[in-house]
């Protein structure tokens, strides 16, 4: 799927997810991964690591490799990461004949639509991960904690653009794998303001096929917590992140 918001959006992206954001829960991803590699934790590969938000906090403690689909996107990354490697793919194929301590997926995981997809995303981290290392998925939401839901927010940058927008939630089929964002912005720069709706499709999977899946991919797989501070109470976000070892 082509979104305009990792292509022809882009510049508007530090305005829909600020850098700052992402501040309190590194540390929680990071500590997660420390407890589960075996050994040396220096050299971390992200999948979908967009526009580098995470990567920024990653690294200030590990050398970090990061990857997405967009090389729009990964622009982003690579104007606040200049120091960290950056290469495109896609995590259902990338093989980049290497290891690392770690692999993160973040919010990116989303855009794994089918149980298929999933699993190939599953194996690009397993290959990557070293053994004795570790890879942590952080979905937004899974099956048990999906419900419908809409939120909206607004940003003033400091460079005089305004966004203000809202993104829905909805589950049109609730017996597949997917559920739906149609996101509505209001984009205003020097030339006015211009709206733009865009839908995305993205995977919703249990838990359990989680956990199924990632451990075909030959994971041991336990459940992390992670703290939804500054998320409105209201929100079907899932408390929980997939924390996989690799055994030697
Ligand atoms: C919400 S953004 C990620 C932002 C990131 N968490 C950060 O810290 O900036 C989602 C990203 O997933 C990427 N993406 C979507 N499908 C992908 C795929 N199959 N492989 C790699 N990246 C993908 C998009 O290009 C986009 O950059």
């Amino acid at each position: 799927m082509q979104t305009a918001l990792y292509h022809e959006l882009v510049d508007w992206y530090p305005l829909l997810d600020a850098r700052e954001n992402h501040a309190d829960e590194v540390p929680i991803y990071d500590a997660l991964l420390a407890a589960a590699v075996e050994g040396p934790f220096d050299t971390l590969l992200e999948l979908g690591a967009g526009a580098g938000n995470n990567g920024y906090y990653f690294r200030q403690k590990r050398t970090c490799t990061l990857t997405d689909l967009s090389t729009s996107m990964l622009e982003l990354s690579r104007a606040q990461n200049p120091e960290c490697e950056h290469v495109a793919g896609d995590m259902r194929q990338l093989r980049l004949g290497r290891q690392f301590d770690a692999v993160f997926v973040h919010d990116a995981i989303v855009y794994m639509c089918t149980p298929e997809d999933l699993r190939r995303a599953a194996d690009t981290a397993f290959v990557h991960t070293r053994p004795g290392g570790a890879a942590l998925f952080a979905p937004d939401i899974v099956r048990e904690t999906f419900r419908e839901f809409h939120e909206d927010d607004a940003c003033d940058h400091t460079d005089g653009r305004s966004m203000r927008y809202i993104a829905w939630v909805t589950d049109p089929d609730p017996s597949d794998s997917t559920y739906r964002v149609d996101y509505a912005f209001l984009l205003r720069d020097q030339q006015g303001i211009r709206a733009v709706h865009e839908s995305h499709v993205e995977g919703l999977f249990s838990q359990a096929t989680w956990i199924r899946i990632l451990e075909e991919a030959g994971f041991q797989v336990s459940l992390g917590e992670r703290p939804l501070d500054g998320v409105e109470q209201d929100h079907p976000y899932t408390p929980h992140v997939f924390v996989c070892r690799r055994p030697h």
